[in-house]
């Protein structure tokens, strides 16, 4: 397989949805143990609808996929409604048959999380490693929640939020007082060890961060920059999202080329 990044302009959210599950789909006909990496926030919601769908209207089964979400707070229960647990359980995983002894999250509790953090690792390794991973991007350019000048290099751990995701998400919460500062996030190393990367990113409010990523300098001034460095990445973005981009009639026209040649990759 050649090494690529490709730089996919959608039509809309939905049709970006459509093509992410889509690749989902087909990774688990050919793979039914796959190993998934998972995101939270708005961006992936419409993929897990259609991976419900897939699962409720198709009969697609998940009953031997293994999950690893990327992050999780530290410093809220494991049932706040604003854990990604929840958020996961919500929208996806009470609608699939993924069983529940298959399903990880990153360690937010005990004496050690150091340890834990790095047992996690070793989990994703002893399952072989994470088939495709979906993203989403902070405005900020962090992924996970790898903020800012986070090594290229790291691994899970525990994260200080910066003010700026702060802000972005203090919307889910009535009692500011309740919002995590804290969370524990796959680090970079470990995205970057997945076999396939499928990003998405939609509104205007990333719109810099998405030019950042692909067009800058790599940096862990901009965590997603990284991904430059990974042989199979696909950006899957709405126009306002990619609005930005300077080569963007140089991507639309990748994007032809690619359906002329390889129409089962386009
Ligand atoms: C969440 C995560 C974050 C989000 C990012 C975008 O698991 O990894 O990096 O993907 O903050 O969030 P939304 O999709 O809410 O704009």
């Amino acid at each position: 397989m050649l090494s690529r990044m490709r730089i996919l302009e959608c039509a809309s959210r939905d049709e970006a949805a459509d093509l992410v599950a889509a690749e989902v789909l087909a990774a688990l006909r050919s793979k039914p143990d796959l190993v998934l990496g998972f995101a939270t926030g708005s961006t992936p919601v419409g993929v897990y609808e259609r991976l419900v769908r897939a699962h409720r209207e198709d009969g697609v089964s998940f009953g031997r996929v293994t999950t690893f979400n990327l992050d999780e707070y530290v410093g809220l229960s494991p049932d706040h409604p604003c854990s990604y647990r929840i958020f996961m359980r919500r929208h996806l995983f009470d609608g699939i048959d993924v069983p529940p002894q298959n399903i990880h999250f990153p360690p937010v509790e005990g004496a050690d999380l150091a340890s834990a953090c790095r047992e996690f690792e070793a989990r994703i390794r002893a399952c072989g490693g994470i088939d495709l991973q979906l993203l989403g991007i902070g405005s900020n350019g962090h992924i996970g929640f790898n903020e800012p000048t986070s090594s290229l290099a790291s691994r899970t751990r525990v994260m200080t939020l910066t003010d700026k995701t702060l802000a972005d998400n203090a919307r889910f919460y009535a009692d500011p007082g309740e919002q995590p500062r804290l969370a524990t996030t796959m680090g970079i190393g470990t995205i970057l060890e997945a076999r396939r990367v499928l990003l998405q990113s939609f509104g205007f409010k990333k719109a810099l961060a998405v030019r950042t990523a692909i067009e800058g300098s790599v940096s862990s001034f901009c965590p997603a920059s990284a991904l430059q460095m990974h042989p199979d990445v696909t950006f899957y973005l709405d126009s306002e999202s990619a609005s930005l981009l300077t080569m963007r009639d140089y991507y639309r026209r990748a994007r032809e080329d690619e359906a002329r040649l390889a129409p089962e990759d386009a």
